[in-house]
């Protein structure tokens, strides 16, 4: 198996992360493997918000976790019940990725980029998982202010996508889950 599948397969969510910030080169490394990814027609109809501003991170984690509180999903609000639940972990980054909405297909555009991203941050060791709840915020009839209120805006016209974390992780990586059998059909 080569180094790149190796890497995919190993790639976990990590959950707990230490408070060391990721350096820029490598963050950038990161966001350059992002910005490889396939988009429709090669538009590249995205942008990368950053967000390393650890007050700026914790006032949307309070935002995200009181759309858990008020979903109707039970184990979101049981998870965000708990007081020290953490919705980003205590990451110390975490990239937003916006689409331009006119775009043909800025969803998968976005979430293309954030898989390279994933998969490129642990060929460097950095951890990071996928977190939903910033579209859930801005998902809702209020979320777009309450996230320009806390500094949080993105470009004209572009919607985010795909956010996720990034980090050194504080434990060791968990088990890959079991994967699916039959989950593959080959027509010759
Ligand atoms: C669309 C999507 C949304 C997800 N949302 C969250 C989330 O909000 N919080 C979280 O901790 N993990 C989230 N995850 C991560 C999944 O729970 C995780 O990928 C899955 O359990 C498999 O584990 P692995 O990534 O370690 O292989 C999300 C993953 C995807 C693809």
């Amino acid at each position: 198996m080569n180094a790149t599948i190796q890497t995919i397969i190993e790639r976990r969510s990590v959950r707990a992360y230490q408070p060391r910030q990721i350096d820029d080169k490598e963050m950038q490394e990161i966001l350059l493997a992002g910005q490889y990814a396939p988009s429709a027609m090669g538009q590249q109809p995205w942008h990368f918000t950053v967000l390393q501003n650890s007050s700026q991170l914790e006032k949307l984690d309070m935002l995200c976790k009181a759309s858990f509180l008020n979903s109707d999903n039970t184990a979101l609000r049981e998870m965000a019940s708990r007081e020290e639940f953490k919705v980003f972990y205590h990451a110390p980054t975490l990239v937003i990725i916006s689409g331009e909405s006119k775009a043909i297909a800025p969803l998968y555009d976005s979430v293309l980029a954030m898989e390279n991203m994933l998969l490129a941050a642990a060929s460097l060791g950095i951890g990071s998982c996928w977190v939903h709840s910033p579209m859930m915020v801005y998902g809702s009839p209020e979320g777009p202010a309450s996230l320009s209120s806390i500094g949080l805006d993105f470009p004209e016209g572009y919607i985010p996508y795909a956010a996720a974390v990034f980090g050194f992780s504080a434990l060791p990586l968990p088990e890959a889950t079991p994967r699916k059998p039959d989950t593959v059909t080959f027509l010759r």
